[in-house]
């Protein structure tokens, strides 16, 4: 069994979509290990999408994830880092594959619904940031 970081970012949280979102997440056969609502902070932000320093979206990004609540979770399930990448869709919803969640969902590239681990260092590294949230909330 594999674990990876999931997040219902904020535009779907303000748009009500944690329920349609969450139900194909169970539907694909995750389990929900871990599951919290929270705010981040600016430095939050800044430090979760730190490998994306250097990018000229990194700063509205960071802005955007800490604009509003968004869902952790930890989920688990065998291959789960590469069945979630592809239930989800790629990065830019105009572009991700019909039935994925950001195709299904819409918005931009910035405003892409959710956000899930791209390999098996960076869900460790997502889900220790979790932890140390959670440790300290
Ligand atoms: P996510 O899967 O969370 O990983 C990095 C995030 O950066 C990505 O989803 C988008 O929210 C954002 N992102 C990636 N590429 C761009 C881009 N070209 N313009 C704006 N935001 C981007």
């Amino acid at each position: 069994m594999e674990q990876t970081l999931f997040i219902i970012k904020p535009d779907a949280v303000k748009r009500n979509l944690i329920g349609e979102v969450i139900k194909r997440i169970e539907n694909e056969g995750f389990e929900i290990i871990e599951l919290k609502l929270l705010k981040l902070t600016l430095h939050q932000a800044q430090e979760f999408y730190k490998v994306h320093k250097s990018k000229p979206f990194y700063e509205p990004l960071c802005k955007f994830m800490s604009s509003g609540k968004s869902i952790f979770c930890v989920l688990e399930r065998e291959d789960a880092i590469a069945h979630l990448r592809k239930v989800i869709g790629v990065t830019d919803p105009q572009k991700a594959e019909k039935g994925t969640i950001r195709a299904l969902f819409g918005g931009s590239i910035q405003e892409n619904i959710v956000h899930a681990s791209d390999s098996k260092q960076s869900a460790e590294q997502e889900i220790a940031f979790l932890k140390t949230l959670l440790a300290s909330s």
